[in-house]
């Protein structure tokens, strides 16, 4: 019997790429860099399956260009706003993603930036690295306290949640905005506020919501005109939940105290930023999800999403499952 045939964007981990293996025809694209756009048009067309990361711009045009044969869209990666899922819809493709086996390692990337950006690491790093550190004293590298300070999330769900969970431990009052809000986890207790009360109380701010286009550029200029000057924010969405400038405009000024970004827009941020020269903003590239066992969940679960649809059954992790009442 002949293998369905797929393309898959990049090298994924073990755990998933031994599933695909066995059951598809695999083109597994070789670059260390995603496929170009014209790799990509290149590449899809006549396959049944496609295998993509959140590096991959899958529109109506590349679903056009892979024609009539692509059966589902698996995303390695929980956020699909790389994905136009409407036009993956209108042609009864369904799109699967991997919520869930990110969540803890998200949130403990979370609260290690919001500890890192408090409390100066990366600044006290460079000062002693650069011969900077002369002696002990009283007001060296001063930065946030945590217990008793106030966390507002923007975004309450998995993984905000598993947030609150952290910010339990280190005795932090927990605030929380989101238009479909949950019940925080059992021992955790957090009030739902509206968002510009949330940006007013918040000592730290950190984003879990996707992108979308309500929350584009929500941490705009007149966010952050609301925020404490004390206060951090962390993001760990989408770069472009956060309007940039606005952000540095807003820590140059001390407007606010600091950022610590895992993600950016673009990513990468091109080495003339002027992000990349504050003192008082963290950036890592992008690596919230990157723990061992994480990713090879996520590589996992991909290619389960993958050969489910090849197979014509509901994926198990679908983001638009209206495909199936059709
Ligand atoms: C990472 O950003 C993801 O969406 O999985």
């Amino acid at each position: 019997m002949t293998k369905p045939r797929v393309f898959i964007t990049r090298l994924i981990l073990e755990s998933g790429l031994k599933l695909v293996q066995e059951f598809c025809d695999a083109e597994i694209w070789p670059g260390e860099l995603p496929p170009t756009r014209d790799e990509l048009l290149r590449r899809v067309p006549g396959i049944n399956g496609l295998l993509c990361l959140l590096t991959d711009q899958i529109d109506a045009i590349v679903i056009e260009a892979a024609g009539p044969g692509l059966k589902v869209i698996s995303n390695c990666a929980v956020g699909v706003d790389n994905v136009e899922i409407p036009a993956a819809t209108a042609r009864g493709i369904p799109v699967g993603n991997t919520p869930g086996v990110l969540t803890e390692a998200t949130a403990d990337m979370a609260f290690a930036l919001l500890l890192a950006a408090s409390r100066r690491v990366v600044e006290g790093v460079n000062l002693v690295h650069s011969g900077g550190w002369k002696t002990w004293s009283l007001d060296t590298l001063l930065g946030a306290d945590m217990g008793g300070a106030t966390l507002g999330l923007i975004g309450f769900g998995r993984i905000g949640r598993a947030v609150a969970r952290r910010a339990t431990g280190f005795g932090m009052r927990i605030i929380f905005t989101d238009p479909h809000p949950a019940s925080p986890e059992p021992g955790v207790v957090a009030e739902q506020v509206d968002f510009f009360a949330l940006l007013q109380q918040s000592d730290f701010v950190s984003l879990h919501t996707p992108l979308t286009d309500e929350t584009r550029c929500l941490m705009n200029s007149s966010a952050f005109e609301r925020m404490k000057p004390t206060a951090v924010l962390v993001n760990t969405s989408r770069g472009s939940v956060v309007d940039q400038s606005a952000l540095y405009h807003a820590l140059k000024s001390h407007r606010i105290f600091a950022a610590a970004l895992d993600v950016t827009d673009p990513e990468p941020l091109p080495m003339d930023s002027p992000l990349l020269r504050l003192e008082n903003c963290i950036i890592v590239p992008h690596i919230a999800s990157a723990s061992r066992l994480t990713r090879q969940k996520m590589s996992r679960m991909a290619a389960e999403n993958l050969i489910a649809g090849l197979k014509g059954i509901p994926l198990p992790n679908c983001v638009n499952p209206e495909v199936y009442s059709r």
